[in-house]
């Protein structure tokens, strides 16, 4: 059990990222493990801990060098801007480690549970935090979700629907705070809270209503995203081949993550490859016909992160400026993959200027937890390393060098793909509720518009708004 108060989240964004030499990198009681136990730990050159310190601070400023035109349309036109937060959420599903590593000399630790699972919109179900749920009209108790604001928020004066619920002072009412950084992330959040209400609202129609209802409700919210996170978006960022080639390893006992343990999350991945959806995040983007350009960051309304920013008017997303929609012509892309970020993420409220870089952290972050260098990796991995073969990279740092160099941006290259598809495939197939342990060749045909079931779909069963038509003010 875990208290998470805005003090100790805010200390994640200014803390230092320092961890102990005796410090254990992954075990059953962090939540976290190593894929490459065997490999050394990459560490920046210096001899100091000042001279290791500023060779980081060194790389993360060469990264943060890419001046950008403010809205780029043609970025990576193989990956629309949706994809980007899809993957944040995502990353927020799996893994969250909020304390300050380093304060308390503590390894990292997993706060969330290691499945694609939505724990993270979900929190401890409608008994533990009735709070998140409403009773549906006929289906009984604490079967749906709770959603908007059912009361005028302080300094906000309004209700607000098409939103995150909140209390007065605006504070989202989610299990995960990270869900309401921003309103991409805000929406996509929101999208599954009503893909599951219509589900209720479904199941109603062939009288299951109560607690079967919220169950099976669960179950086919989570299915629908699970199946659209392997088949939509992994395809997306690894290229559908390399997706198929994860499945024949994960069933042949050849993937990287494979075995009956425990399951854990790779440190490789969530301190590592995973965040190189980093550079995909661009400076500004259009959320619909009438917002112009925005920036997500650093704070919307003058508020800092976390505290409560309930849905300014005119900034409902119109996912059509996020994913391919039939018949329209908004979409936005996202950066290409390679090692540079955008200047948004240099915001961070920090004690030290370094601190409020995100490339700055990853850095340490990576450092801190023992994770081995990409060249290091991609050896062991049997693949020939980007050149020059000499250099020694951080594994997130590689794994945008290798997209760049050997995909042009567009994907993942064969390191950064191994890893993010086997971890993913191997994360579900763990996972004895998921729809690959529990019904291998289900499929989401019911709800799928054209040959598959993508992203944009949920989002449409969830009733989002998916082109100017459905804003609330057209
Ligand atoms: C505007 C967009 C984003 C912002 C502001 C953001 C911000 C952050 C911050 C502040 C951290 C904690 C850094 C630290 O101290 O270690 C973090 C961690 C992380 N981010 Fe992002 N991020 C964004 C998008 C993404 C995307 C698109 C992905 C992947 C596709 C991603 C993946 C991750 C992962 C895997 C972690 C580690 C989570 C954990 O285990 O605690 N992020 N991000």
């Amino acid at each position: 059990m875990w208290a998470l108060d805005i003090a100790s989240l805010f200390s994640l964004m200014v803390g230092p990222v320092v961890m102990q030499a005796s410090d254990s990198p992954g075990s059953s009681e962090t939540g976290f493990a190593l894929l490459f136990p065997e490999l050394p730990p990459w560490t920046s050159a210096g001899e100091t801990e000042e001279m290791r310190r500023e060779s980081l601070r060194e790389r993360s400023t060469g990264m943060e060098a890419d001046p950008e035109a403010p809205l780029v349309r043609s970025a990576n036109r193989s990956i629309p801007a949706g994809y980007t937060y899809v993957g944040q959420f995502l990353a927020h599903d799996i893994s969250f480690d909020p304390r300050p590593a380093g304060e308390s000399g503590r390894a990292p630790r997993n706060f969330r549970t290691p499945a694609l699972d939505l724990d993270h919109v979900y929190g401890r179900g409608p008994t533990q935090q009735p709070y998140l749920w409403e009773p549906a009209p006929t289906a009984g108790d604490r079967a749906v979700f709770l959603v908007g604001s059912r009361h005028r928020l302080e300094d906000w004066g309004e209700f607000v629907e098409l939103d995150l619920p909140r209390n007065v002072r605006g504070q989202a009412l989610v299990p995960d705070p990270r869900n309401d950084t921003h309103v991409l992330v805000r929406q996509i959040h929101l999208a599954v809270l009503l893909f599951h209400n219509r589900c209720v609202a479904e199941l109603q129609k062939r009288d299951i209503v109560g607690h079967e209802a919220y169950r099976e409700a669960r179950r086919m919210t989570t299915w629908h995203y699970q199946w659209a996170m392997i088949h939509d978006y992994l395809a997306k960022i690894v290229g559908r081949r390399e997706v198929a080639r994860a499945f024949q390893r994960a069933r042949s006992g050849a993937s990287t993550f494979c075995g009956d343990e425990e399951p854990l999350v790779p440190l490789e991945f969530s301190v590592g490859a995973f965040r190189f959806g980093h550079s995909m995040v661009q400076g500004k983007y259009e959320l619909n016909d009438c917002s112009g350009p925005v920036s997500l960051l650093p704070f919307d309304h003058g508020r800092p992160f976390f505290q409560g920013v309930p849905l300014a008017p005119r900034r409902t997303v119109c996912w059509d400026r996020f994913f391919e929609i039939e018949g329209s012509r908004n979409t936005q892309y996202s950066r290409l993959l390679k090692p540079s970020i955008s200047d948004l993420l240099r915001v961070f409220p920090g004690r030290r200027a370094e601190e409020s870089s995100l490339a700055m952290r990853d850095f340490t972050r990576s450092q801190t937890a023992g994770v081995p260098s990409g060249q290091d990796v991609a050896k062991s991995l049997g693949f020939l390393p980007v050149q020059p073969s000499t250099a020694s990279d951080p594994l997130w740092y590689y794994v945008l060098r290798e997209a760049f160099e050997l995909e042009e941006g567009r994907r993942l290259g064969p390191v950064g793909g191994r890893i993010i598809s086997d971890v993913l495939l191997g994360l579900l197939w763990r996972d004895p509720d998921s729809y690959l342990h529990r019904e291998p060749n289900w499929e989401p045909s019911a709800l799928a518009r054209g040959a598959r079931f993508v992203f944009s779909d949920f989002l449409r069963f969830a009733g989002m708004p998916m082109v100017d038509a459905d804003l609330p003010w057209n």
